[in-house]
């Protein structure tokens, strides 16, 4: 402890965080300032339109979670769903069968992400965005969410949201992480979305056709179906997944991820995120 920190330079091709570019990294580096400062309503107005922009929507009522992705997830399922009423889950992974461990009603407009999920900002904050049916549900609902934190009437205001000249004091939000999100944000608006996902599948067509000629199959086998950002690879007869992930790490710093619920031991998961 009594030392400078210390981090290694690791390759990160898990499922986020990915490696940040250099003008994300020093967002994070700049002076503090305070979480209800003038400068810090525009910075979080970037965030707004930043993500109304990366979503595609023109949602009101858009902003990001002081949290991980899970926040973001939990504030969707607190602030809809009212004691006693019932939810449609539909489960194809393990995220569909946490929110039917959490939720009882789910069948409203609302998208959210990680800032780690391919915006390449570092973990921490969580872009959401609600529709005009998701306000009605959610602002005209008997009982108060169980989460204070979460609460979307609060969330609302903190994000200047709910059309009040005076924003209060919620919650203190994570400042750098703020500039780290409005930075990769505006990259992403620079370089406009549709270049980003083209570059996402001309390099993930690249490392398929890559893994193809080292002779390992890819666990999805028709195209169509395979995510440009997450690339599974079969695990080869004979190996051991954890021993496969463990060797790229020691050898190469390189994260990669195993598989998680029913291809647990099955793939090793890749990711083109950044
Ligand atoms: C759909 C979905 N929801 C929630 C999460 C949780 O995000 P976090 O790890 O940032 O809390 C993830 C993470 O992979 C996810 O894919």
């Amino acid at each position: 402890m009594l030392r400078p920190l210390e981090v290694p330079y690791r390759y990160l091709f898990g499922p986020g965080p990915s490696n940040v570019s250099p003008r994300v990294l020093s967002a994070g580096g700049r002076p503090i300032i305070g979480h209800l400062h003038p400068e810090m309503y525009e910075i979080m107005n970037d965030i707004k339109e930043g993500i109304r922009y990366a979503f595609q929507t023109n949602n009101h009522m858009t902003l990001a979670m002081s949290g991980s992705g899970h926040t973001a997830m939990e504030c969707a399922v607190f602030n809809i769903v009212e004691p006693g009423e019932s939810v449609l889950v539909s489960i194809n992974g393990v995220w569909g069968e946490r929110v039917a461990e959490i939720a009882e009603r789910m069948d409203i407009d609302i998208l959210y992400t990680g800032s780690q999920k391919a915006l390449n900002a570092p973990p921490g904050t969580a872009p959401i965005s609600f529709n005009e049916r998701a306000c009605q549900k959610m602002f005209n609902r008997k009982s108060k969410p169980v989460s204070y934190l979460l609460d979307m009437s609060h969330l609302s205001n903190y994000w200047g949201n709910d059309g009040k000249p005076a924003r209060m004091y919620h919650h203190t939000g994570p400042v750098s992480g703020f500039f780290t999100l409005r930075e990769s944000l505006a990259i992403l608006a620079e370089k406009g979305l549709e270049n980003s996902w083209r570059q996402h599948r001309e390099v993930a067509e690249y490392l398929w056709k890559g893994l193809e000629d080292l002779g390992l199959q890819l666990f999805i086998k028709d195209k169509d179906l395979r995510l440009p950002s997450v690339t599974t690879i079969a695990i080869p007869d004979g190996y051991d997944w954890k021993e496969l992930l463990a060797y790229i790490m020691k050898h190469h710093q390189m994260e990669m991820t195993g598989g998680l619920g029913p291809s647990i031991g099955m793939v090793r998961r890749t990711r083109l995120i950044g």
